[in-house]
């Protein structure tokens, strides 16, 4: 049993309302409701938090308790903001309980398996300072109202949100408060985050010259390196070299460090006759891998399927594509 749950992920259907959205990192908050006995082992609540579209943490009505997903949030559950934090998802798991039912009500659903999904959060560009919100609620994974944080009001597509919408739009004082929310505190946590995240990433990139046989491609993969920004550039005799060179994009780690690589296809002559560096760029600093440091690998450099997969799919959000994503989450409790 303890094997099955801990494998399983939890997928979540969502309908994004497109918004215009092109700040660099997103902070972004959903819970997940689903009522009445279902499937064993798939929890009431839960609440999953991902900063840039990477898990950090989980919570649900089973464990209780916030699961770090990431290393530097270890740092943040022994901090002060921590308890404030858990207390707000263990708010939301009693309100929801009767939110579930309320809607069911307004949807005639009297049984079945139903599922209430409210997903908020922000955009910062930490260049231009720009910030933008947005909470959107969906039922059986349809959208179900959200809040135009502009026009400060909530809107629906479906008959059954006008009531929800009516009281909420005459709740004033709480729409202010919610504009007050994501203008800044929203922000503040996103800021918050993003440091605790950048003093435990900052990391210089471990690189090294991979050859699959002796014809193949020689592939300079440098990993484990943060901030993403990074140059790979190939050398030969000295002189910068740009023929025969498959740049590979940068991919984020498990871990929150970033990899990229840069293949070289040049035949096994070449590379006795000229000497080929591999030169990588990181923060300032200079790594250098020369031909004669080809290690053989037979297993491929490219890690992280499931994450590789969500980043994908969550990333169309960010430029403000309206379509339907899968979230796929890891809920595995450690
Ligand atoms: C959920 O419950 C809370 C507390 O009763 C209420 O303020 C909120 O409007 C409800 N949400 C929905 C979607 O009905
Ligand atoms: C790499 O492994 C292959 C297959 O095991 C072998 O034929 C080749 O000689 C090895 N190359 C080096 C550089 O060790």
């Amino acid at each position: 049993m303890n094997g099955f749950l801990s494998k399983m992920k939890l997928i979540i259907f969502f309908i994004y309302i497109p918004f215009v959205y092109s700040a660099s990192h997103a902070f972004i908050t959903t819970y997940t409701e689903i009522n009445g006995q279902t499937i064993a082992g798939i929890p009431e609540f839960s609440a999953v938090t991902t900063l840039d579209g990477r898990q950090i943490d989980y919570y649900d009505s089973e464990i209780k308790m916030l699961i770090p997903k990431q290393d530097w949030m270890k740092e943040f559950i022994s901090g002060d903001r921590f308890k404030e934090y858990t207390e707000i998802r263990e708010r939301v798991q009693q309100t929801n309980k009767i939110n579930i039912t309320v809607l069911m009500q307004q949807f005639s659903h009297s049984h079945g398996v139903h599922t209430y999904q409210r997903m908020y959060g922000c955009g910062w560009d930490d260049e231009t300072g720009a910030s933008e919100g947005f909470d959107q609620h969906g039922y059986d994974g349809e959208d179900y109202v959200a809040l135009d944080v502009k026009q400060l009001r909530y809107i629906t597509a479906v008959q059954q949100g006008v009531i929800t919408t009516n009281k909420w739009n005459n709740d004033r004082a709480q729409l202010e408060f919610l504009k007050q929310y994501y203008q800044h505190e929203c922000v503040n946590w996103l800021q918050h985050f993003l440091k605790l995240r950048k003093v435990d990433l900052e990391r210089a990139p471990e690189v090294s010259l991979l050859q699959k046989g002796p014809s193949s491609p020689v592939v300079c993969h440098a990993t484990s390196f943060y901030p993403s920004e990074v140059t790979i550039t190939w050398l030969k005799n000295g002189q910068e070299h740009h023929e025969d060179v498959d740049l590979g994009e940068v991919l984020p780690n498990e871990d929150g460090t970033f990899q990229k690589t840069s293949s070289l296809n040049i035949p096994p002559d070449e590379w006795e006759k000229n000497q080929f560096v591999c030169e990588v760029q990181h923060q300032g600093r200079t790594f250098r891998k020369t031909v004669d440091e080809i290690k053989n690998n037979t297993k491929s450099v490219h890690c992280c399927g499931f994450i590789e997969a969500v980043i994908r799919l969550v990333l169309p959000v960010l430029v403000g594509v309206a379509t339907v994503n899968i979230l796929v989450y890891d809920i595995t409790s450690y």
